[in-house]
């Protein structure tokens, strides 16, 4: 470990506590919307143009991934409209070399049901130790019920994973678990199948992807109980198109939670998507009593985007978390887990077990680091139990490589007693390069 730290001292960030956050924060560009505007534009016909793309490690490995496939991408930068010339529905060619999509599990999952049903074509998916460590049968596996040839590790668990494209065809699929990036998989290898393809979730996922696919040109229709069941009839063309990404509310919600929890606290973030299949923070955060504003409600290029003001409050509840609400705030539950030590009272986390196969363990690291920092909370298979007016100390905390785990202790870190230090700090780059330094602008 001593090692380490010295080969990247820059990732050890020392953190003094006390202070307010005060001020306005633009949020980069929502993570999701961003890997889907690069994947679905890659295979249209014709240019698209995307504004506010996420420019950060995990979009940019999804973008290195369609380039070495023959995809014209436009430089990725703060602030550039990103330009993509698509190639078609078929147009996607074999690489010269394995595929590389780093920490990105959407990157790995959602490229999959893209380049399964290219007719002849042998591709390689790898990443880094902890994506090479996530499940990704559970996206092998319907694609194969459509006729694709799919194969890893540990049974076609693990990647390196490796596909011989084929022909496939439509089937009526039920997923077992409400995960976006499994039906997004599906619907994508169902662009070219022979027939239609039907994807049944048990509990709505995230519909960036029926969205998008709708604005390409795709022949999608949503049907059943609360729109679980979509159809996808191939034979359409995608037509390149204007794409405009909100902020990301999950990258929001570090500050969500700390302008609630950190006294005299202000802040108004700009720009914030608000599907409402992600929005199960601010349902939370209205049951605890917080301080929320929703300001400016629009619509921008097919999804509803707002500003959002939030100040400090005195007395939050404790709240409580099952698998009804879990699909609307996946993400956010890292950050959660740190709002839980501050509130009145015992907090619970219920039907969470999808947070142990993310970048990380989610539920084992939070435990793990914030007991460094003397909290009390129980770790149980599918949740936490975290006991609220907590005061935590100081500590030396890791991110274990993992995005949302850095910025959490971050925000946890600000409200210690004494100085902690985060290692691996910089795994926030991920998803949000900028959050050290809009925490330095924000704090008073
Ligand atoms: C994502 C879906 C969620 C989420 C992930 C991004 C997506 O994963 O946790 O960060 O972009 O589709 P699951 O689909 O596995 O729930």
């Amino acid at each position: 470990m001593h090692l380490s730290l010295i080969e990247n001292p820059s990732s050890l960030r020392d953190i003094t506590p006390g202070g307010s956050l005060i001020g306005n924060v633009k949020v980069p560009g929502d993570k999701s919307i961003s890997h889907r505007s690069l994947l679905f534009s890659a295979v249209a016909e014709g240019e698209t143009t995307i504004e506010g793309l996420l420019p950060a490690e995990d979009p940019i490995s999804t973008a290195n991934c369609l380039k070495a496939m023959g995809v014209k991408i436009s430089p990725i930068s703060k602030g550039e409209i990103v330009k993509v010339q698509g190639v078609g529905l078929d147009g996607l060619n074999e690489p010269d070399d394995v595929l590389d999509c780093g920490n990105s599990g959407t990157t790995m999952r959602l490229l999959l049901g893209l380049i399964v049903g290219r007719e002849g074509r042998h591709f390689v998916l790898t990443g880094d130790n902890s994506l090479k460590s996530r499940p990704m049968k559970r996206v092998g596996h319907p694609l194969k019920m459509m006729g694709a040839h799919v194969n890893g590790r540990a049974k076609g668990d693990f990647a390196p994973i490796s596909i011989v494209g084929k022909q496939l065809h439509g089937a009526v699929i039920g997923t077992p678990v409400a995960s976006a990036q499994i039906k997004s998989a599906i619907l994508l290898a169902a662009l070219t199948a022979e027939g239609s393809t039907t994807v049944i979730e048990p509990a709505n996922s995230r519909d960036h992807t029926e969205r998008m696919l709708k604005a390409f040109g795709a022949n999608l229709e949503i049907s059943g109980e609360m729109g679980r069941h979509i159809t996808l009839k191939p034979g359409v063309k995608l037509k390149g198109t204007q794409i405009v990404v909100p902020g990301d509310i999950s990258s929001a919600a570090f500050w969500l939670i700390a302008g609630s929890i950190i006294p005299k606290s202000d802040i108004t973030i700009e720009n914030i998507g608000l599907n409402p299949t992600r929005t199960g923070i601010l349902e939370v955060l209205d049951n605890m009593g917080a301080n929320i504003q929703l300001l400016n409600k629009r619509e921008v290029a097919g999804e509803p985007v707002g500003d959002i003001r939030v100040t400090y409050s005195e007395q939050l509840k404790s709240f409580t978390l099952d698998n009804e609400i879990m699909p609307r705030l996946i993400d956010e539950v890292p950050i959660l887990i740190v709002a839980a030590c501050f509130c009145d009272g015992i907090s619970q986390i219920t039907g969470a077990s999808e947070l142990r196969i993310k970048e990380t363990d989610r539920l084992q690291v939070m435990t793990r680091q914030l007991k460094k920092m003397g909290a009390k909370i129980e770790e149980k298979a599918d949740g936490l139990t975290i006991n609220g007016s907590q005061s935590l100390h100081g500590a030396n905390l890791d991110s274990e490589s993992d995005h949302r785990i850095a910025m959490s202790l971050g925000i946890a870190s600000l409200l210690a007693d004494s100085n902690s230090s985060i290692f691996r700090s910089d795994a926030a780059s991920v998803s949000y390069p900028e959050f050290w330094s809009d925490l330095e602008r924000l704090r008073n």
